[in-house]
């Protein structure tokens, strides 16, 4: 294998130090080169950034949303394609894929890198290091660098099942708060655990007791992070009557979510854990858990035509998700501790004159404001983002 995470023109002077220990407000951060290695159609190639607006620019096909995925595995999980590891590999390379990036951390040059591997037994992982020093845990990635994405598959977003709507909220919720990613790890760890001791008919009342302690502990924990990222993301956005974004509510829905309401934590906790335990035999039949926080939803109402999501056009629904992201973009002007990336797949190609000129202000003035973001996005043509000016544009 190559040699792994080589920094590009990088001299490293925290090299034992692999987690954060500063503040970032008010120093630049920023992710300033990428390597790609057997990555996708990459076999090397290095981009240099230098802005907090980089716009990728180039035909379809020619690699645009490939770089995209590679900074999206600077977060934990399997980017933003959500593809097996091996799939990224560039097809008949002998190698495996390796990505390093080299980021400006509130002014201090942090590198990272990440990189295919096998385990013993040859099921895939992935390799990570931050600063040199690997690191065994990708939730690691979230206490560094927050990375959200808006992609076209995601204007799907209110017609599909729950989980979609789910993960869009989590994602939100780690990059505010990093013990999420841990929480929601352990939560899906222990919810499987359980369905196997139900399938294979292993009664052991204190083992299954002690599981189903923890999905009531997390789950709570769970449900009210991403209830209160869901109230803060509607008192967010703009109260702009010019904004030709939809104003939307939304809220968790869910049977704990509404217990969260009304109830409190240890109260809930203790609901959960009689109701699971009341539902043993019926999930040793079905699979899964009856109840818990992998059941809620997310509600969302188009506040101009009064209308849930779900019976709006799909050019309403689209509109709905740009809404929240721009709302998300404002809500992270309070949380400026970490790096956020925002990477836009083909979004701007998808909006108007009016409302790309809206979202181009928007962020214009957010950043202006301070806040610690960087964004990435691709289209197929200059004119996309003649508005965006001062922006780095890699013309590809
Ligand atoms: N594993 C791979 N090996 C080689 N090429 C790949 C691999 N995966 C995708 N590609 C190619 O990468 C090219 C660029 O894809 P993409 O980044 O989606 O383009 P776009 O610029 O339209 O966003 C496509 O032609 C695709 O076939
Ligand atoms: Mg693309």
């Amino acid at each position: 294998m190559q040699e792994f995470f080589r920094p590009v023109g990088f001299s490293c002077k925290l090299c034992f130090m692999h987690t954060p220990l500063f503040s970032l407000s008010n120093q630049s951060s920023l992710l300033q080169t990428l390597t790609l290695v057997n990555f996708r159609n990459y076999s090397h190639r290095t981009f240099e950034f230098h802005d907090s607006i980089v716009a990728l620019v180039g035909d379809n096909g020619v690699g645009k949303t490939n770089i995209l995925e590679a900074i999206s595995l600077f977060s934990s999980g399997r980017g933003l394609k959500s593809t097996k590891l091996s799939e990224m590999k560039m097809l008949h390379a002998l190698e495996g894929w390796v990505v390093s990036a080299n980021f400006s951390l509130g002014g201090t040059p942090i590198p990272f890198g990440t990189a295919l591997d096998y385990s013993p037994s040859g099921t895939e992982r992935r390799l990570i290091r931050i600063n040199q020093v690997p690191v065994k845990n990708q939730s690691t990635l979230t206490e560094w660098l927050n990375i959200v994405w808006v992609t076209p598959p995601m204007a799907r977003l209110f017609q599909e099942g729950g989980s979609i709507r789910r993960k869009f909220i989590d994602r939100m919720v780690m990059a505010l708060n990093p013990s999420h990613t841990e929480r929601l790890n352990r939560y899906e760890h222990y919810l499987r655990e359980r369905s196997q001791l139900l399938r294979q008919g292993i009664q052991d009342d204190q083992w299954l007791a002690s599981i189903e302690q923890r999905l009531s502990e997390d789950g709570v924990a769970i449900s009210i992070a991403r209830s209160q990222l869901v109230r803060q993301l509607t008192e967010a956005q703009s109260n702009d009557f010019d904004s030709p974004f939809p104003r939307f509510f939304a809220q968790m829905d869910g049977e704990i979510d509404q217990w969260c309401r009304d109830r409190t934590a240890l109260d809930i906790e203790d609901k959960i854990r009689h109701e699971l335990r009341q539902s043993r035999h019926q999930d040793a039949l079905t699979g899964g858990a009856t109840i818990g926080a992998h059941r809620s939803n997310l509600a969302v109402t188009h506040l101009g035509k009064h209308m849930p999501s779900v019976l709006c056009s799909t050019g309403e629904q689209k509109m709905l998700l740009h809404a929240m992201t721009l709302a998300f973009i404002r809500l992270l002007d309070s949380y400026r501790d970490r790096l956020t990336l925002l990477l836009l797949d083909d979004v701007i190609a998808h909006l108007d004159y009016e409302h790309r000129a809206y979202l181009f202000q928007e962020i214009r003035t957010i950043l202006a404001q301070g806040a610690n973001i960087q964004i990435f996005m691709t289209g197929t043509s200059m004119e996309e983002f003649l508005d965006i000016q001062p922006a780095q544009i890699i013309q590809l």
